[in-house]
Parts: structure tokens; sequence; C-alpha cells
């Protein structure tokens, strides 16, 4: 049974996993005995995490190629991709500075399929693997000012499920995670802000906002045997967010 849930010496590339949620991810897959690749833009930022790393940015396509052939080149064979690599910027719809449009839109949609593409041919020509991409929330509804993001978020879903339709054939089982609240570099100023923090809490059942560990479980789940039939679905760890509300109401006990 320990088996079915063992990621020790899968090669596991977390893209995005110089920080936050995939620095979480690379130093989980790290103690359970896997072989860590960590990318992303900044160097110093990737060597602090102690594990090999390649830098990377996934809006030019010619660093995603050199990086997992790379990866392969080391390694003989790539198991698991973590798309985790995104970015935000809030702004109201009517004036989005379109700049910011296209690098949002660079990283979180065109980098990760272009990652993915490129981990997938070397899953397909080695017999199968997993890709785990991210999604959001805002694959599911949306929450004013992060109209692009909420795009971007939308098209992982769908992303997803097409290279898991796509692929299945080879083997490669395609999923999601989508994090809820979860508390990171990327966001760290709006939950310090008193009121945006109990409007959140007010509407996560769990009663709290998540951490990045929080999406350990189900990141290990996901890249094991044991999600093996399972594909093309995106997993809410949410505290139960998109389940639904508590309210007020006062119920017999
Ligand atoms: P973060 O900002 O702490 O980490 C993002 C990671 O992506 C960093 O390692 C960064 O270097 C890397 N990255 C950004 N642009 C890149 C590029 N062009 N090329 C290569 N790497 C790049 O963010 P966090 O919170 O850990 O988010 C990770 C993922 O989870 C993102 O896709 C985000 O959209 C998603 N997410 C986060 C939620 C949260 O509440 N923190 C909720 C839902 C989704």
């Amino acid at each position: 049974m320990q088996d079915l849930f063992s990621v020790r010496d899968k090669v596991v590339h977390v893209c995005g996993g110089s920080r936050g949620i995939g620095r979480a991810i690379a130093m989980a897959f790290h103690e359970a005995g896997a072989r860590v690749i960590v990318s992303a833009r900044n160097r110093e930022a990737l060597a602090a995490t102690g594990l090999e790393f390649e830098v990377c940015d996934i809006a030019d396509s010619a660093q995603i190629r050199r990086c997992v052939d790379n990866i392969v080149a080391r390694h003989g064979r790539l198991d698991v991709l973590f798309n985790v690599a995104g970015i935000n910027y809030r702004h109201a719809a009517e004036t989005y500075p379109e700049e910011r449009l296209d690098d949002i839109l660079a990283v979180n949609l065109r980098g990760n399929y272009l990652m993915a593409q490129a981990c997938g041919r070397v899953m397909i020509g080695q017999g199968g693997g997993k890709i785990i991409n991210v999604a959001s929330l805002h694959s599911h509804f949306s929450l004013a000012g992060m109209a692009p993001y909420g795009a971007s978020k939308g098209a992982i879903a769908a992303m997803t499920r097409a290279l898991a339709v796509e692929w299945a054939r080879y083997n490669i089982q395609v999923n999601a995670i989508a994090p809820g609240f979860i508390q990171t570099d990327l966001n760290r100023a709006l939950w310090e802000q008193e009121e945006i923090r109990r409007w959140a809490l007010e509407r996560t059942p769990a009663g709290r906002l998540g951490v990045p560990e929080d999406l350990v479980g189900v990141a290990i789940f996901l890249a094991s045997a044991a999600s093996d039939y399972m594909t093309g679905q995106v997993l809410y760890v949410d505290g139960g967010l998109t389940a639904g509300q508590t309210w007020p109401l006062k119920v017999p006990r």
C-alpha cells in the first residue's frame, strides 16, 4: 500500500519552484526520495533551495527547450512535471494595461503550455508520465480586478482536460490542483489587510487561510501510481470554499 503513493527515485521537475507553492512541493518531494529539479528565473532564489536547479524564464520558448533538454541529459528521463509558475496583476478590467495582459498570458498560458509540451514530448518517448498544472479558484468563479488572470486560469483548466484526452493513449496523466487562498509572497500584502483577511476567513468553511504545505498531499497523490486512472481533473484544495458557504442561520442543535 505504501508503494502506491511512492515518489521515490522519480525525476520531478517543479517549474516555479523557487518559492511559495512550488518550493513547498519541491521540498516535500525531495524528502520523499524523489530526484527534484526546480526551475524559475532567479538564480539566487533557486540556489537557496539547496536543490538541483535550472534557470528558466517560461516566457521564452528557447529557455524552456534548454531547461528540459538539460534535465533529460542529466537524468535520462522525466517522470513528473509540476507546472506551477504563474503571475498576477490586479487592475480594473476597463483600463487593464495591455502589456500586463500580455505578460500574464505569456507566463500563465503560453509558458505553461510550452512547458507541458516540451515535457510531454519526453514522456511520450519514454512511455508515460504525470503533468500537474496549477489552476485557481478563478478557474471556477471570478473576483473583481483579475480578468486576465481569471482568463489564464480558466484556460489552464481547459488545457488540463485537452492534454489529458490527447495524451491518455501515451500513459500520461494530466491533472490540475486549484488552490484556495494560500498565503505566499504572491499575495502577502493582500492578506495583511485586515478587512480582506476577515472577508476570506468568513468564506472559507475551514476557518483559516491555507499554507503551501496544504497542497503537498494532493501533489503526492497526483504524482504517484495512486492516481494512474485519473486524468483531466481539477482538484480544489480550498478549505471548502467552492463547496459552499456557512451562514448566520441558527439551526437547532
Ligand atoms: P509565488 O509568486 O510565490 O511563486 C511563483 C513562482 O513562479 C516563483 O518560483 C516564480 O519565480 C515563478 N515564476 C514566475 N514567473 C516565471 C517565469 N516567467 N518563468 C519561470 N518561473 C516563473 O506564487 P505562488 O502563490 O506560490 O503561486 C504559484 C502558482 O499557484 C501560480 O500559478 C498561482 O497563480 C497559483 N495560485 C496561487 C494561489 C495562492 O493563493 N497563492 C491561489 C491559486 C493559484
